[in-house]
């Protein structure tokens, strides 16, 4: 607590109170260039946030407005892959949370390995499977921020999801709903471990998201996810698997992806 009151401290007078905090994944990070009044703080600025150090993330905390609603941008997260801790993964979401985001949106790039999720689709997370082996809510539990033992039933937001369905139609095309499986990586997934993924019900395979959700439930905020498929998972495709790959695909849907996500801000 001590570390994100430090970190609040080193940015609120930058950052009013926030309406909305996103996350942005790998090849999703522009869209906050794009806020009215964009203000980057680099993560580096910040005390105790952790940088960053993939390709493709940007590592800046940004602030301004769309759609009438203050937003609050992670332009890049961290990773467990890279040596992060889980309570470190979690900080950034922690952060918005406490100047005063009530709604998270995250966005990731996942491999699809439910029907109808081919590269270039999007999917509402209806639920996720946190198969990371870690939890962010792991070590001593400040219950100002909230409950030790956290309920998971409806940790996406049902309502939210409906809006972006809704929102979707509007703009001529389907939102697929899946089941996001968070794993540690930083390798692609086997054949055989996409298989049992299959088995056991996930619909898109990726390496984040599911740690910030953790965490975002625990202090109260409602949460919307959006993955971008950026591939199909290992061993549908003939093909082997890229991070190139990923960040092109991600690059490919984002027009869809951002008026989803400014049709969402404006609908909420
Ligand atoms: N597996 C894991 N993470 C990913 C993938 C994938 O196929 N695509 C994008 N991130």
């Amino acid at each position: 607590m001590e570390a994100l009151n430090q970190a609040k401290e080193a940015v609120a007078d930058r950052i009013g109170t926030p309406d909305v905090a996103l996350v942005l994944g790998s090849g999703l990070g522009d869209y906050a260039n794009g806020l009215d009044g964009a203000h980057a703080i680099p993560y580096g600025e910040i005390p105790h946030m952790p940088l960053s150090s993939v390709e493709g993330h940007a590592g800046n905390l940004v602030t301004g407005q769309k759609a009438g609603k203050r937003i609050i941008a992670m332009q890049g997260r961290a990773h467990l892959y890279e040596g992060n801790s889980p309570g470190e993964v979690a900080f950034g979401v922690r952060l918005m949370a406490i100047l005063g985001a009530k709604t998270l949106i995250v966005t990731n790039a996942a491999g699809g390995i439910g029907p109808r999720l081919e590269p270039g689709a999007l999917m509402a997370i209806t639920d996720q499977l946190n198969l990371t082996g870690a939890s962010s809510l792991v070590g001593p539990n400040d219950k100002h921020q909230g409950a030790r033992f956290l309920d998971m039933t409806t940790a996406f937001d049902p309502a939210l999801i409906e809006t972006a369905s809704t929102v979707a139609v509007a703009q001529g095309f389907e939102l697929q709903r899946g089941v996001y499986a968070g794993l540690l990586g930083p390798a692609y997934e086997t054949p055989a471990e996409v298989r049992m993924l299959r088995t056991l019900g996930a619909d898109a395979v990726g390496m984040s998201t599911v740690l910030e959700v953790l965490a975002a439930r625990h202090m109260g905020v409602r949460v919307l996810g959006i993955s971008c498929i950026s591939n199909l998972a290992a061993g549908l495709s003939g093909s082997p698997l890229s991070h190139e790959e990923v960040q092109e695909s991600a690059r490919r849907v984002r027009p869809r992806f951002e008026s989803l996500l400014s049709g969402v801000l404006e609908a909420m």
